[in-house]
């Protein structure tokens, strides 16, 4: 599935991962064999997408996936829950060390920023597994890359973040916090049967320091000069990274999500760009921009202080709110913030399948209260075995417009184009990318009920998406059928012909969430309620992996967080893990072979200390880590 043939075990032309589930035959073709034109056009019919999926996978020579496990019941307890038969190991723990010289965690929040910098980061989210060694597979080592979205205040440091008269006065705690955020590429192997951490050149800890360069049609904009950067080329950083994407050419997407508040600007008049994403007027959530000492965390602060934007930070904000491209197999490679991508509250991004000759196409949601889905085109096309390092730097962004009969468009925020242009505020298309949100409030987009994760079933072509809740919604629309929303939904629309690159589509509503008063799970045979052995609200994280969808939580209302496995053509959902006390479930990937799984566990014991000790136990502080699933008998997983 990645291709590049710069990493060597791509370069292996007899390396075929056991992912790949596409056939060759045009989904239109066979639409329209089996349906009739007529059928095909009216698209969102259930039962005819349900028929299709048993045919595409039965010409594959794979039948439909069945899960087969007992549904674990919610918990309450302060541990990792998984199914009879299975077994589950905490593993990649927050401040495991990972660089030399490998610097031993300490409970109690005692460590260093210095050991910070070569250990694990807080708070794992988005994680993405790259195969190695491809003679096994790639199922016996890789790369786990994952995001470290935000830190535990209660818990980083022995007493909490040190602030008096509104200024942080202890450095070092920010330099760990700044570490504690970001990536970790992290190399790993099976060997006696059990997964360990390599100490090998691979690993690599990406925080929010890390020089990185400004990409696409945002670079050298007036919007990005900074005192650091006169030219705006590059800036330091990526934070609130939440969930992630990763390309066919074997890169890692990792996305900025509630990036404004790590800012603040006490000018009297803030820039549009921006109020229009809550950029706050003093201190910030952690008060970095507080220390006036060090231009490293001063940047933070966004104020007008200098002459021009040349002698301060205030378009430091600019170069934040994109999705940023890693290469995890070259530890020296600079990180790119792929602006073409549009700038906002960024969840993920999820890579399209890709087709020989034909663009990528990204699929991408901004997590906040009434904002938007969007997906990019690229303007280039993808070629097997070629160089397609750069797809990403140039394209078309849209944002969706769901119509309530079932249809949809993409509409490009594209300069010039419906209405972007200067008489209506939009100077160019730096501009607009800067200000996507603003951009698609004008073109009018759907307000969404808090767009999460994507998945993409290339079998059937069905895009699904994650809409955790909405407390703010006070006017029903298809898409967002409840006012207001506290469970949330998830929807799943099919691009017209058969292209993920179209620019029309149609969507249907697939599980309103909920428990089994308020909830529908459409994906059934007669849309039934959902029951004990399923109920979940607030889904966030989603994985499709050879015909399964998994679901994880954020703020389920039913118990602790959890993850449940689906099976799209007959909906049949299941409860396969629950987590430990006042944290949430995020994050999740497999091996190719899907006999490992690895399941993130962020920020356990959240909001009370003595909550959770989990995975050390003890007297020990709670520590986010990831959890390894496995069938004892070594099956694979869940089916
Ligand atoms: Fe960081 Fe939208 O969850
Ligand atoms: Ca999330
Ligand atoms: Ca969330």
């Amino acid at each position: 599935m990645y291709d590049d043939p710069k990493t060597t075990p791509y370069a292996d032309p007899n390396f075929e991962p056991e992912c790949n589930a596409s056939g060759n035959r045009p989904f239109a073709a066979v639409m329209e064999a089996r349906y009739g034109r007529r059928a095909m056009l009216q698209g969102g019919v259930a039962a005819m997408a349900f028929g299709f999926v048993g045919a595409a996978r039965a010409r594959a020579g794979d039948a439909p996936a069945r899960l087969n496990f007992t549904a674990i019941p919610q918990s309450s307890a302060d541990a990792v829950q998984v199914p009879s038969g299975y077994v589950q190991t905490p593993f990649a723990r927050w401040g495991e060390p990972i660089i030399a010289p490998y610097p031993d965690y300490i409970d109690g929040g005692f460590n260093t920023g210095a050991d910070q910098e070569k250990q694990i980061g807080m708070h794992h989210d988005g994680m993405h597994y790259f195969p190695l060694r491809p003679t096994e597979g790639g199922n016996q080592r890789g790369l786990l890359v994952m995001n470290h979205e935000y830190i535990d205040t209660l818990y980083i440091h022995p007493n909490g973040l040190t602030i008096a008269g509104g200024v942080r006065t202890v450095e070092d705690e920010v330099r760990k916090e700044i570490a504690a955020h970001g990536v970790s590429v992290v190399e790993i192997e099976k060997a006696g049967g059990q997964w360990s951490i390599v100490r090998g050149p691979y690993n690599r800890r990406i925080t929010a320091g890390t020089e990185m360069e400004i990409t696409g049609p945002v670079r050298g904009s007036d919007l990005v000069k900074t005192k650091f950067s006169p030219d705006g080329a590059k800036t330091r950083g990526t934070i609130n990274n939440c969930a992630h994407g990763y390309t066919p050419w074997g890169t890692y997407l990792t996305c900025e999500e509630n990036w404004a508040g790590y800012f603040f600007n006490r000018d009297a008049v803030r820039p549009r760009e921006q109020t229009r994403y809550g950029v706050p007027s003093n201190f910030g959530r952690y008060g970095w921009g507080t220390i006036d000492a060090n231009d490293a965390y001063a940047r933070f602060n966004a104020s007008t202080r200098g002459a021009s934007a040349l002698d301060d930070y205030r378009n430091e904000p600019n170069g934040f709110g994109w999705v940023v491209e890693i290469d995890p197999f070259d530890p020296n490679s600079t990180p790119k913030k792929r602006t073409a991508l549009g700038r906002f509250a960024h969840e993920g991004a999820w890579v399209a399948p890709a087709r020989n000759g034909r663009p990528i196409t990204v699929y991408m949601g901004d997590d906040s209260r009434n904002e938007y889905v969007y997906k990019f085109v690229s303007r280039g096309v993808w070629r097997k075995g070629g160089d397609n390092r750069n797809l990403l730097e140039d394209g078309t962004l849209y944002v969706a417009r769901f119509n309530d009969d079932g249809s949809g468009a993409w509409i490009a925020l594209a300069f010039g184009r419906n209405g972007l242009t200067p008489a209506n505020g939009f100077a160019s298309q730096a501009d607009i990318l800067v200000n996507t949100r603003l951009a698609a409030d004008f073109v009018g987009a759907t307000p969404m009920d808090r767009p999460e994760w994507g998945a993409v079933e290339d079998e059937t072509r069905w895009v699904y998406m994650t809409f955790t809740n909405n407390s703010a919604r006070t006017a029903a629309n298809g898409p967002n059928p409840r006012t207001p929303n506290p469970f949330g939904h998830i929807v799943r629309w099919r691009e017209r012909n058969a292209r993920y690159d179209a620019t029309q589509f149609d969507w249907e509503l697939f599980i309103l969430a909920g428990n089994a008063a308020d909830s529908k799970n459409f994906a059934a045979p007669g849309a039934p309620a959902l029951d004990p052995t399923n109920e979940f609200s607030s889904p966030d994280g989603l994985w499709y992996d050879r015909g399964v969808l998994w679901i994880q939580t954020d703020g389920n209302a039913f118990g602790n967080d959890q993850m449940l496995a689906c099976t799209t053509d007959n909906g049949d959902i299941r409860r396969f893990f629950t987590g430990p006390v006042n944290c949430e479930v995020t994050g999740v990937v497999a091996t190719p072979d899907s006999r490992t799984l690895f399941v993130n566990i962020q920020h356990p014991g959240e909001g009370a200390v003595g909550s959770s000790n989990w995975p050390d136990r003890g007297a020990a502080r709670p520590r986010s880590a990831t959890v390894i699933v496995e069938k004892l008998d070594g099956g694979v997983i869940a089916r």
